[in-house]
């Protein structure tokens, strides 16, 4: 299974002080040294990490193919179709969430996403859909002309944090699934990912490549890590977090690891 990089939470960092430190660009060689296949960076609306210079920068100094996650706002793909980085994962983007919280809503965006995949494939940029696991999407997506879907894992993290880590005794507590048993909360896991695997197994008959990302961990990944069809994930957030405590280099070997294994 390939892994991307998401290194925006590298610029989370920098941001915190609006310095220059750490560059991310130091970042791109120690990815590709230590088994990375490509680097992953979100530019959002609100540039609360990812800054349009670090996209030009990126796109220029990276080794590894860039894959660019981006709303279907017209500054961004504007940015997009200049610069062309290999691949544009769209995705959905509401100013205050904490982090990217559900899939595309294809049925209702159809016209809109349509149109931003036109622009970006005449730039001849690959382009991936940031979808929740289920059928409709998968074959919204097909229809819309995408290369691949990105199922996205974030509820299969969620619940597998409540069940086989402290979380539910911390003060991050995961509202919507407090009340659950664990036994309710075990069924809503197989539920997960079995639809994770049928979404990935239909956009594989379809065609489409498939990826997989959000919240994705150490723990997580071995179970994630089970569904074929899945040729990639993009991770950011566990990997920079680890990377405080061992540096970055050792902390993408260990990812790397465990998807082999
Ligand atoms: N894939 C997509 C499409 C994302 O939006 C994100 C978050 O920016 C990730 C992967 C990485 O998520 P995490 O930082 O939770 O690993």
């Amino acid at each position: 299974m390939q892994l991307g990089v998401n290194i925006d939470h590298i610029a989370v960092l920098r941001e915190a002080r609006k310095f220059n430190y750490p560059n991310l660009i130091d970042a791109l060689s120690i990815v590709e040294r230590a088994g990375g296949d490509q680097i992953t960076i979100h530019l959002r609306e609100d540039r609360r990490h990812i800054q349009d210079r670090d996209v030009e920068e990126i796109v220029r100094h990276s080794v590894l193919p860039v894959n660019l996650e981006m709303a279907v706002a017209d500054e961004v793909v504007e940015i997009a179709t200049n610069l062309r980085p290999h691949r544009a994962t769209i995705v959905p983007e509401k100013r205050e969430e904490v982090t990217t919280e559900g899939g595309l809503d294809l049925l209702q965006n159809f016209d809109r996403v349509g149109s931003v995949i036109d622009k970006l494939k005449s730039a001849d940029i690959e382009v991936s859909l940031f979808i929740d696991p289920n059928l409709e999407h998968v074959e919204l997506s097909k229809k819309l002309g995408a290369d691949w879907i990105e199922l996205h894992t974030g509820q299969f993290a969620n619940i597998y944090q409540m069940l086989y880590s402290n979380l539910p005794h911390s003060h991050h507590s995961i509202d919507s699934l407090q009340s659950l048993s664990r036994k309710e909360l075990e069924q809503k896991l197989e539920k997960t990912i079995t639809n994770l695997r049928e979404s990935a197994k239909a956009g594989k008959r379809a065609n489409l490549r498939v990826a997989g990302g959000h919240g994705l961990n150490y723990q997580n990944i071995k179970l994630f890590k089970s569904i074929d069809e899945v040729e990639e994930v993009n991770i950011g957030q566990s990997i920079v977090a680890r990377a405080v405590f061992v540096g970055l280099e050792e902390a993408i070997r260990e990812m790397r690891k465990l998807l082999e294994s």
